[in-house]
C-alpha cells in the first residue's frame, strides 16, 4: 500500500502519497500553483522557476531521529533560505509550504518581469489571447512595470511554418520545452527541438515533412503561450467568442471525447460554424489527448464539403431533388410490397440509436440486415470483451498485453499511446505481428509471424501454454522454436491480468473471424476473461464497429450473394460501389435501391432514391466504443437545409415532429429518425421513437447489453486527475474539462464456455502462382470519404500507393516512387499507384492501403507491373 505524507499548505492540511510533488499535493488542496514548463502528464524539468514556493521542514534531532518540538509542542520548522520550485519537490512528513508569501510572490514577479523582457505582447491578436497562461499570471502576479529597456528586445521570425499543420510564432516562446517533451516523451516522435542558446533559443523540426507527427496538436494545447498555433484555427476566432459542445470523435473506435468550438460568423455566411476540436478530458479513455486525425479530421461535416441538402429520386433515368415526404413516399410503397425480400445494409460509422432504428424497421419488414465491415470477430468482444472496470490506464507489473495483427497507431492512435505507455509502467508487452510497427519500440517480446499467419501464431501460443497439439502449418516452425516466444508464452502465463488486441493487419473478414475465435479462446483457455483488465479487444475499423455487433448486426461472410438476393436494399453509410468496383453491378436492373447518406457516393449515384443524413456534428446519439464504453455526443451545429426554415441555436437538434410535420421537411435528417419516419409512412406510427433520447430509452429496453442505461447515466461525471479547466494557474492545457459525461462500460453476459473452444482452421499462406499476393494494411490518413475534405491533410495523405519488396522492384524495374500498376486478378480491376521499396518484406508481397480508392478488402492475388 501506498504510504501517505501529511502537509500543510498555506495553512490547509493534506495527506498524498508519498513521491507526489508539492505543486500537485497543492492542486489536491485546492492551492493553485503557477505553473509554465510543468505539466502533469510529464516528469519535471524545473525549467521556468514560476512554482517558486517557501518550504519548511520540521527540524530532526540528529541524535533521535525525532522531531524537535517548540515550547507548545508544534514541530519546529526550518525555512530554506532560497525559494524552491514545486514541481520538482516531492512532499514530505510535516512540510510547511507557502505559496502566498510576500517573498514567494516576489520570486514570481521576478520570473515574469525576465520572461516578458523578450516578449512580443502580440495579446491583441495572439490565439492564445483570452485562455493564455502568460497573460493569467501576469495579472495574478506581473510586476506592473519593467526595468529592463525595451530596445533589448530580441526580435524573432513569426509565421514559421513547422509543417503543414503547425505554426510556431518564434518570438512568443518561453522556452518551457513541454512541446519537445510530449513529442519525445508522449508522443515518441521528437521530430522538434531546441536550436541555439539564450533569447536566440528556438524551437525547429528535425523531420521531412516537418512535425511529422500524428500527435502535433496536442503541442498547441499544451503550449502555455501562442507560440504553437494550428492552421486550422490561427486567426479564425478569439476564445471568447466560442461556444462549445460535447462530441466524441468518430474516426477509429477509440471514443476520444472532443469538444466543438462553434461559433456564429460572417464569414460563413451568418452560419454557426466549427472553428475547431480540442480533447475533452476522459482519463479512461483518451486521458486529455487526441491525434491529428481527430483533430483535423471533421471538415466531412462541414457545409462546404459535398454535403447532400435534399432527398433525391430517380425520375426518368435521372436523380432528381424531391420533397421528403414525396421520397418517403416512394421508399415506404416499395419496402411495404418486398415481401421480405430486403437487405439493410450499414456501416459502423452509425450510432447506436441509429442501428436500432434500422434493424427495427427492417424485422417490421421481414428483412435481413448486414453489416458492413471487412473485419470479423465481434461475437466474441460482446461475450468476453472489456469488462467494467478495466482501464489501460491501471495495468501493471502484474498484467500482460498481448497486440496480434495489428498496426495500433495507424489504426486506434490513443490506443498505441495508452498501450506503450502501461508498456512503460512494467506490463509484459507482447507484440505479434507479420512486419513491424511503431509499437514495437516498447514492446517486452517482437513476435514475428509469416504473411497470413496471425490466427496460427495465436495457436501456436496456445500449444505452447496449454500443450494442445493444435495443427498449425510448418512455416511457423521457425517462430515457434524461438527462445523470445517461449519466453514471451511464459511471461503471459504468470500475468495476473492479460488483455489481447487484435486488428486486421493484412487480413479480411474471413482472417480476422478466425483470428478473433483463437484470441478468444487464448484467454478463456487461460483464464482472462470476466475480471477487471482482462479480456478481448478488436481494433475496429470504424468507431461504432463494436455497438453494432452488441445490438445483433452481424456481417455477411458473402455479401455479394446476399446484394444480389434481395430485391430491395437499404443502404446507410456504406458504400460498396465506391470500395470495390465489383459491386456497381449489383445495383442496376430490378432492384431498387435507397441510400441513406452524407454524400452523393458510388452507391449513391446508382440508388433509386437517395436520404440526406446529417453529420454528428449536427445531431445528438451514442456511440459505443471498442472498449465498450458506451458514450454520448451532442449536437453542436445546427442543421443546414437548402432553404432553412428557421434559425435553430448550436446545442439543439431537430425537435420531435408532429404527425403534420412530414410535409415541412427540409434539409439533412438524423440516421435514426428516417427509418422511423418510413415506418410512420408505412402506417406503423408508434412502432419507433423519433427523438435520439426515445430511441436510446427502447434500446435500453430491449438490447440486454444496454439495459438500465439512459442518457442521464451516460452523461455522469466524477472528479478527475489532472484537474483540467483553462483558467487554473496550474494550467495542463487547452484541454477541456469533462462536464458532458464519461460514458458507461457495458456488463458482460455471463461466460458459457462450453461455446467456445472450438479452434478455427489455420493454413498456409499459399501464393498465387501467377503474381503477386496483396495484403491490406490501415493507415491513419486515408483517402476515405470522412478524411479527403479536410484538404489542410492533403499533404499529409497523399497520392495512392503501395509497398513492395526490394527485389520485386528490381525484377519489375522499378524505382522508388515511381508509377505501377496494379490488377486485382479475381475482379480484373486495374489501378495505378506509387511504388514503396521496404527491404523487409518477403517476396511476391505487396501492401496496399485500404481506402486508397484500391479495391482491397482482404488479401487478394495482383499482377504489378511498370505503369
Ligand atoms: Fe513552450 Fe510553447 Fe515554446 Fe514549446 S513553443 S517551448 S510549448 S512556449
Ligand atoms: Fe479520433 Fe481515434 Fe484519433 Fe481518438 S485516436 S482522436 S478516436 S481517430
Ligand atoms: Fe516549476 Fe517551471 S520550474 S513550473
Amino acid at each position: 500500500m501506498t504510504k501517505l505524507v501529511s502537509l500543510t499548505i498555506d495553512g490547509i492540511a493534506v495527506e498524498v502519497p508519498e513521491g507526489t510533488l508539492v505543486v500537485d499535493a497543492a492542486r489536491k488542496a485546492g492551492v493553485d500553483i503557477p505553473v509554465f514548463c510543468y505539466h502533469p502528464k510529464m516528469e519535471p524539468v524545473g525549467m521556468c522557476r514560476m512554482c517558486l514556493v517557501e518550504i519548511g521542514r520540521p527540524v530532526i534531532d540528529r541524535q533521535s531521529g525525532q522531531m524537535v518540538l517548540n515550547e507548545d509542542g508544534s514541530p519546529q520548522i526550518s525555512f530554506s533560505p532560497k525559494l524552491e520550485t514545486a514541481c520538482t519537490t516531492p512532499v514530505s512528513q510535516g512540510m510547511v509550504v507557502i505559496g502566498l508569501s510576500e517573498k514567494a510572490k516576489a520570486g514570481r514577479e521576478d520570473i515574469l518581469e525576465f520572461l516578458l523582457t523578450s516578449h512580443p505582447l502580440d495579446c491583441p491578436i495572439c490565439d492564445k489571447g483570452g485562455e493564455c497562461p502568460l497573460q493569467n499570471l501576469t495579472m495574478g502576479f506581473g510586476p506592473g512595470q519593467s526595468r529592463y529597456l525595451y530596445e533589448d528586445k530580441k526580435h524573432l521570425a513569426k509565421n514559421v511554418p513547422l509543417g503543414d499543420l503547425i505554426v510556431l510564432d518564434r518570438e512568443r516562446c518561453i522556452q518551457c520545452a513541454r512541446c519537445v517533451r510530449f513529442q519525445e516523451i508522449i508522443a515518441e516522435d521528437p521530430v522538434i527541438g531546441f536550436y541555439q542558446r539564450g533569447r536566440s533559443l528556438e524551437i525547429v523540426t528535425q523531420s521531412e515533412p516537418g512535425f511529422d507527427s500524428y500527435w502535433s496538436g496536442n503541442t498547441t494545447d499544451i503550449c502555455p503561450v501562442g507560440a504553437l498555433t494550428t492552421v486550422d484555427f490561427r486567426f479564425g476566432a478569439r476564445p471568447w467568442e466560442l461556444s462549445s459542445a460535447a462530441s466524441i470523435c468518430n474516426h477509429c473506435p477509440v471514443g476520444c471525447n472532443l469538444t466543438f468550438n462553434i461559433r456564429r460568423e460572417a464569414a460563413s455566411g451568418g452560419r454557426w460554424v466549427v472553428k475547431r476540436v480540442m480533447p475533452r478530458q476522459n482519463e479512461m479513455v483518451n486521458e486529455i489527448w487526441i491525434c491529428d486525425k481527430g483533430r483535423f479530421g471533421y471538415h466531412f461535416a462541414d457545409r462546404t464539403a459535398p454535403r447532400l441538402t435534399q432527398p433525391l429520386v430517380r425520375k426518368s433515368g435521372e436523380l432528381q431533388p424531391a420533397t421528403w415526404e414525396e421520397a418517403l413516399e416512394v421508399v415506404a410503397a416499395r419496402f411495404a410490397s418486398s415481401k421480405g425480400n430486403l437487405v439493410t445494409l450499414a456501416g459502423g460509422r452509425l450510432a447506436n440509436e441509429d442501428l436500432f432504428n434500422l434493424q427495427k424497421l427492417t424485422q417490421e419488414l421481414n428483412g435481413d440486415t448486414a453489416l458492413y465491415t471487412h473485419m470479423g470477430g465481434g461475437e466474441w468482444t460482446t461475450r468476453l470483451g472489456f469488462p467494467p472496470g478495466t482501464d489501460f490506464g491501471h495495468m501493471g507489473t502484474e498484467s500482460a498485453i498481448l497486440v496480434v495483427g495489428c498496426d495500433l497507431e495507424e489504426a486506434a492512435p490513443l490506443w498505441w499511446l495508452r498501450v506503450k505507455q502501461a508498456a512503460q509502467r512494467g506490463v509484459t508487452l507482447i507484440v505479434l505481428n507479420s512486419r513491424p510497427t511503431k509499437l514495437e519500440r516498447r514492446a517486452t517480446y517482437v513476435l514475428r509471424y509469416p504473411f497470413a499467419g496471425a490466427t496460427a501464431a495465436v495457436m501456436a501460443f496456445a500449444n505452447q501454454l496449454f500443450d494442445l497439439r493444435l495443427e498449425v502449418p510448418s512455416s511457423l516452425t521457425e517462430l515457434t522454436k524461438s527462445p523470445e516466444f517461449q519466453q514471451a508464452v511464459t511471461a503471459f502465463q504468470k500475468a495476473k491480468n492479460a488483455v489481447v488486441l487484435y486488428g486486421c493487419d493484412g487480413m479480411g473478414l474471413l482472417e480476422t473471424e478466425a483470428l478473433g475465435q483463437a484470441c478468444a479462446n487464448l484467454l478463456i483457455q487461460s483464464g482472462h476473461t470476466h475480471r477487471p483488465n482482462n479480456g478481448l479487444l478488436a481494433v475496429w475499423p470504424r468507431a461504432n464497429d463494436q455497438g453494432a455487433w452488441e445490438m445483433g448486426w452481424r456481417p455477411k461472410a458473402d455479401l455479394q450473394s446476399a446484394l444480389q438476393g434481395a430485391e430491395v436494399l437499404y443502404i446507410a453509410a456504406a458504400d460498396p460501389a465506391g470500395d470495390a468496383p465489383q459491386y456497381q453491378a449489383l445495383f442496376g436492373g430490378q432492384k431498387f435501391v435507397v441510400v441513406q447518406e452524407l454524400y452523393l457516393t458510388q452507391t449513391a449515384r446508382l440508388a433509386d432514391v437517395v436520404l440526406p443524413a446529417q453529420s454528428w456534428t449536427e445531431r445528438e446519439g451514442t456511440y459505443t466504443s471498442g472498449e465498450r464504453r458506451v458514450q454520448r455526443f451532442y449536437p453542436a451545429v445546427p442543421v443546414e437545409s437548402v432553404s432553412p426554415r428557421r434559425a435553430e441555436s448550436p446545442g439543439t437538434s431537430r425537435s420531435p415532429l408532429l404527425t403534420t410535420d412530414i410535409e415541412r421537411l427540409e434539409g439533412p435528417l438524423a440516421d435514426y429518425l428516417i427509418p422511423a419516419l418510413i415506418a410512420r409512412r408505412l402506417g406503423n406510427g408508434n412502432a419507433l421513437e423519433e427523438e435520439a433520447a426515445g430511441v436510446f430509452r427502447m434500446l435500453a429496453n430491449q438490447v440486454a447489453a444496454f439495459a438500465g442505461l439512459s442518457y442521464q447515466k451516460l452523461a455522469e461525471v466524477v472528479e478527475q486527475w489532472p484537474i483540467v479547466s483553462r483558467q487554473d494557474l496550474y494550467y495542463g492545457g487547452t484541454s477541456y474539462e469533462n462536464a458532458q459525461g464519461l460514458g458507461v462500460t457495458l456488463p458482460l453476459p455471463d461466460l458459457n464456455t462450453t461455446a467456445a473452444l472450438a479452434w478455427p482452421q489455420s493454413a498456409d499462406l499459399v501464393l498465387p502462382k501467377l503474381g503477386m499476393m496483396a495484403f491490406p494494411i490501415d493507415r491513419l490518413y486515408d483517402r476515405g470519404r470522412t478524411l479527403l475534405p479536410s484538404s489542410l491533410l492533403d499533404g499529409r495523405i497523399g497520392e495512392a500507393f503501395i509497398i513492395i519488396n526490394g527485389q520485386d522492384a528490381a525484377r519489375l524495374k522499378v524505382n522508388e516512387g515511381e508509377i505501377v500498376r496494379v490488377s486485382f486478378l479475381d475482379g480484373d480491376v486495374g489501378v495505378v499507384a506509387q511504388a514503396r521499396l521496404d527491404a523487409q518484406l518477403p517476396e511476391r508481397v505487396v501492401l496496399i492501403p485500404r481506402s486508397f480508392g484500391m479495391p482491397i478488402l482482404a488479401p487478394t492475388a495482383v499482377e504489378v507491373k511498370p505503369a
